[in-house]
């Protein structure tokens, strides 16, 4: 990818860039010590006496960061300056309500993007009544990647100098702020949490797909890490990895951090939605392309803000592999979490990762579903492929000609473990029908096998056996027991499809 193969050469040019430019913009001295710990860390480093530097000229002239108070008349437009107490009165501040602040990231063109104002919006819109505030340090943010990423730290000082002001002048709890930070944002927000002076910490920080480049691997103090807030939960939305870096942060930085389908990738981004972009849009569609599994971090969480009634679980899973089994559907002790502004708040001692899938459209909500089936093969040593479908009759809607995602050849005797996902919430499941997709080579191999093995009328067809399906639902937690309808005759065929129906008392008797 271009913006990629972009991004790696604007790293290469770090050493240059920050030993140069920003050392002459700030006066900064990189030691020859500096430079010795390498070509990414120089620039840090630069930054860190840097950030010192701006730390005694606390309470002086005005912040680069411009803080524009959002309300439904202004859009952003009333600016509150740090240490003018009129700006927040004539910005109708509320202190005794909580507040956001809404923090972007890297920018290539200088202006505020467009999913800024949507997501203000939507946090207006939401039951509580907040105040809002975009940081718009795009002074800072519209420079060479490597610069901006020095200004991060910059920047965080002067949100957390903010919020101290707010403090000391009208009484507000830091304990109050929410700060949501996207791309290079989660990190200026993490900086903004490590940076504020006193034992208390900031609410909450959400980092939504925090950026990878010179940040992936770092220590916990060089970028968005739990340490920042009293809590923190990220997004990761585009890990995907090209030459070694991805675009958002891949290891876990949060409290609780969201894969969404894995985080690498998104669903509704693929190339060919790109050219379909460009050819919608023209040349400006690219750069929307390219963004698309990055911001759709941004996208989710506004999801989570308008549809009240489609809140997102996550669920807790060592890797995407075992989520796409079924394997971690459970909610007990906590193990889920909702994605967006309503997650639960706790705590944890240490990151936990959670993972969940989405559609390609807001509202993004799927249901999940792991499905268990016991199969035995009667055709002995001979491993086999078939394709399965899948249709489930609900109490509110009916799924049909569900593809059955196994991904190993059937053998003798096992149960098979599978996630499906389901864009409507069906109701309660209450009969489910299950087919052997027959294919010609089937039915040549079952010609092949009728020869070697015959069989006289009244003995059955060897095939395969299933008993029963057993389906845990995700959202409801709900566990269902599905059995053969006709008792007598368990054998599945090639075209064939079987009726299974609700059968949790029988299961346990023959059990
Ligand atoms: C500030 O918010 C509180 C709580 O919602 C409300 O009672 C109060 O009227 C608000 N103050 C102003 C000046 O709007
Ligand atoms: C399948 O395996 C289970 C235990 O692994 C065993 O109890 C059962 O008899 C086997 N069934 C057949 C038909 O081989």
């Amino acid at each position: 990818m271009k913006s990629l193969q972009l991004l790696s050469f604007l790293l290469l040019s770090c050493v240059i860039v920050s030993a140069n430019t920003y050392g002459e913009k700030k006066k900064v001295q990189v030691s020859k010590e500096n430079l010795r710990t390498g070509w990414c860390d120089c620039g840090l480093k630069a930054l860190e006496s840097q950030s010192e530097h701006t730390r005694t000229k606390k309470h002086q002239k005005n912040s680069e960061t411009r803080f524009r108070l959002y309300t439904d008349t202004t859009e952003g437009d009333c600016q509150i300056f740090l240490n003018q107490l009129e700006t927040l009165e004539k910005c109708s501040f509320n202190s005794s309500l909580p507040l956001v602040m809404i923090v972007h990231g890297w920018s290539v063109d200088g202006i505020l993007e467009g999913w800024i104002w949507k997501m203000a919006a939507a946090l207006k819109a939401h039951h509580k009544p907040l105040n809002v505030i975009v940081a718009d340090w795009l002074t800072l943010a519209r420079q060479h990647y490597p610069i901006a990423v020095q200004n991060t730290r910059h920047v965080g000082q002067e949100i957390a100098e903010f919020l101290e002001w707010l403090e000391e002048s009208i009484q507000f709890s830091r304990s109050n702020a929410h700060l949501i930070g996207y791309s290079l944002g989660a990190h200026v927000s993490g900086f903004a949490g490590s940076f504020i002076s006193g034992t208390k910490k900031i609410g909450r920080i959400t980092g939504l797909d925090p950026a990878g480049p010179l940040f992936e691997g770092m220590s916990p103090t060089d970028r968005l890490s739990p340490d920042d807030a009293d809590f923190v939960d990220a997004i990761h939305t585009f890990t995907k990895q090209h030459m070694g870096l991805s675009v958002g942060i891949k290891q876990p930085v949060a409290h609780f951090d969201f894969y969404p389908n894995g985080g690498t990738f998104q669903p509704g981004c693929h190339i060919l939605h790109v050219y379909n972009h460009i050819a919608q849009f023209g040349i400006t569609g690219i750069t929307q392309a390219v963004k698309c599994s990055h911001e759709r971090s941004v996208h989710l969480f506004i999801d989570s803000l308008l549809h009240k009634n489609k809140q997102i679980t996550a669920y807790w899973c060592n890797d995407i592999n075992t989520f796409n089994k079924g394997l971690c559907l459970s909610c007990r002790k906590n193990r889920c979490n909702t994605l967006g502004y309503n997650i639960r708040e706790e705590r944890l001692p240490k990151s936990r990762q959670l993972f969940l899938k989405t559609r390609a459209h807001m509202p993004f909500k799927v249901y999940h579903y792991q499905f268990r089936i016991h199969i035995i093969n009667e055709i002995q040593g001979k491993p086999i492929d078939p394709t399965f479908t899948m249709s489930l009759i609900g109490t509110k809607e009916d799924a049909k000609n569900l593809h059955i995602p196994l991904v190993e050849g059937i053998t003798g005797n096992k149960t098979y473990s599978f996630l499906i996902t389901l864009d409507a919430d069906i109701g309660d499941i209450i009969m489910i029908k299950f087919k052997w997709e027959g294919t010609p080579v089937w039915e040549n191999i079952w010609d092949t096998v009728q020869t070697i093995i015959p069989w006289t009328k009244g003995t059955h067809r060897p095939g395969l056996i299933v008993k029963a399906l057993r389906v845990k639902a995700g959202e409801t937690q709900q566990k269902m027991t599905f059995c053969s309808q006709s008792i007598d005759n368990v054998h599945l065929h090639p075209s064939q499809e079987k009726t299974f129906v609700r059968c949790e008392d029988r299961y346990q008797r023959e059990n």
